[in-house]
Formats: structure tokens, C-alpha cells, sequence
């Protein structure tokens, strides 16, 4: 089959707009009921349940992407047709997978995000004001306005197409919104290749501005090897 997530894409229409769940945000980065206890922000938030859940549960939870400037029924149409996309592509490479955290297979992989999606969906229509439309760099949010930022599966995953000075850019913006932490996960690309050159040079670039900058570990892993996320704060 053809790559679905092939580089050179540079359009917006070709990021896949994925759908993890609120527990998977909760592996991926480890989080605590503490780490939810105060103003959180998921940029991109793609068709992610994490703010609808989050948000259900009295989380002050904002989600940010681009995506989200589209109409919600073509948003929604384009997320049944990203579920089936990214589906198919994780089973063509069921080998770069850990598969463990989904009862051992695909299916339960595909119904995990569908059902994701599904309240992601409901939550869109039902409390729109929780989805922001916005691009990084950019984001439409005051200095330090979230206790904790979560970034997963935009940045370092498609290092093919975001250089270097595009990706410092966007963690400096998601550092400007926060007034506790950043994370961003994971630190491989889409074909799950560490990027570790990359991750030094934008440690070496932040961290001589004074952000703080660790790359830690993480029990989830789905993507083979992708065991790490940064961990960005300000003193
Ligand atoms: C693979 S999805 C990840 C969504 C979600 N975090 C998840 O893990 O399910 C990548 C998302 O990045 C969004 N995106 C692309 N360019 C962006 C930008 N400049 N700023 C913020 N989000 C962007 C896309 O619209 C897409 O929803």
C-alpha cells in the first residue's frame, strides 16, 4: 500500500488528524489527578478525547489546532476517514508496534480511538468554546495561562517536514502559555526513528534562554522505542 503519512506533504490536509484517548494522555505522558488539577491546554488536539473527558470530569481543559477552524460536520466527516487511515496504517505496520496497552491487537487499537473520537465528536458539538482554532506558533493565549501544556504526535513526529527552526518556534510558544510545565511526546518520527539530534539542538536552544529541559522516561509505548518525552518549564 501507499504511505498515508508519505513527507513532503506541507499542507495542513495532510497532517492525519489522529484521535487518542483521555487514557492514553494519561499513559503517554504520565500524568497524576495533580498534574490535571489546574488549567490544561492539548495542542494540537486533533480528534483527541482528552479534553472531552478531561473537561467531564471538571478539568478546565482547552484543546488547540488548526483543524478546528473547519466546519464541525466536515471536521467529523474528515475524522471518520482519519480513523480508517490511520487504522490501515498502523496494521500495514503492525511490527513498529507495541501492541500490549490494546489487548494484544488492532481491533481493540481501531476501537479505542473510535471511541475517542466519538466523544471528542459529542463534546465539539455540545461545548464548541473548548476548541480553539490555532496554529503554532501562534496560539491565541495569554503568558501563563495553563498550569500544564500537552503536545503529542505533531511535533519531533513529523520531523520531515518541520525543521528545526519551526520546531523551536512552537515549543517556545507552548512555553509562553504555560506557567508550569510543557510536555511533548514522543520523541521519534512517524517511521518511529529517535530524532536525537534534534531534540539536542532545540535542549541546547531553549536551555540557554533558562527553560528548564528534561527528556524523561515514560511506561507507554506504542510506537517501538518511543519510551521518552520532554519535559519543558521555566524557572
Ligand atoms: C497526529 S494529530 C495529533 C492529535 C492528538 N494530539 C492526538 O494525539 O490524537 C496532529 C495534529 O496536528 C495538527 N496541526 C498541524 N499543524 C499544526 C500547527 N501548526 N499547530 C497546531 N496543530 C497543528 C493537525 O491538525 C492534527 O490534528
Amino acid at each position: 500500500m501507499s504511505d498515508p503519512l508519505a513527507p513532503g506533504a506541507s499542507d495542513i490536509g495532510e497532517y492525519l488528524v489522529s484521535c487518542r484517548s483521555f487514557d492514553e494522555y494519561r499513559a503517554m505522558f504520565g500524568l497524576t489527578d495533580d498534574d490535571l488539577a489546574g488549567r490544561v491546554l492539548d495542542c494540537p488536539g486533533g480528534g483527541a478525547g482528552f479534553t472531552a473527558v478531561a473537561r467531564g470530569i471538571g478539568v478546565r481543559a482547552v484543546a488547540a489546532d488548526p483543524v478546528y477552524a473547519t466546519a464541525p460536520e466536515e471536521l467529523l466527516a474528515r475524522l471518520r476517514e482519519e480513523l480508517e487511515r490511520g487504522s490501515a496504517w498502523t496494521r500495514a505496520h503492525a511490527s513498529r508496534y507495541v501492541w500490549s496497552a490494546y489487548a494484544g491487537g488492532p481491533e481493540e487499537h481501531a476501537r479505542v480511538r473510535a471511541e475517542a473520537a466519538g466523544l471528542f465528536a459529542t463534546d465539539l458539538l455540545a461545548r464548541p468554546d473548548g476548541y480553539v482554532a490555532a496554529a503554532l506558533p501562534h496560539l491565541p493565549f495569554a503568558d501563563d495561562s495553563f498550569d500544564l501544556v500537552l503536545s503529542s504526535h505533531l511535533l519531533f513526529t513529523y520531523a520531515d517536514r518541520i525543521d528545526t527552526a519551526a520546531h523551536e518556534a512552537a515549543l517556545r510558544e507552548l512555553v509562553r502559555v504555560s506557567r508550569g510545565r510543557v510536555l511533548v511526546y514522543p520523541l521519534v518520527d512517524q517511521a518511529g526513528r529517535a530524532v536525537p539530534d534534534l531534540v539536542d539542538r532545540l535542549s541546547a536552544a531553549l536551555g540557554a534562554d533558562g527553560v528548564r529541559v528534561r527528556v524523561r522516561g515514560t511506561d507507554y509505548e506504542f510506537q517501538r522505542g518511543a519510551r521518552q518525552l520532554l519535559e519543558l518549564s521555566r524557572p
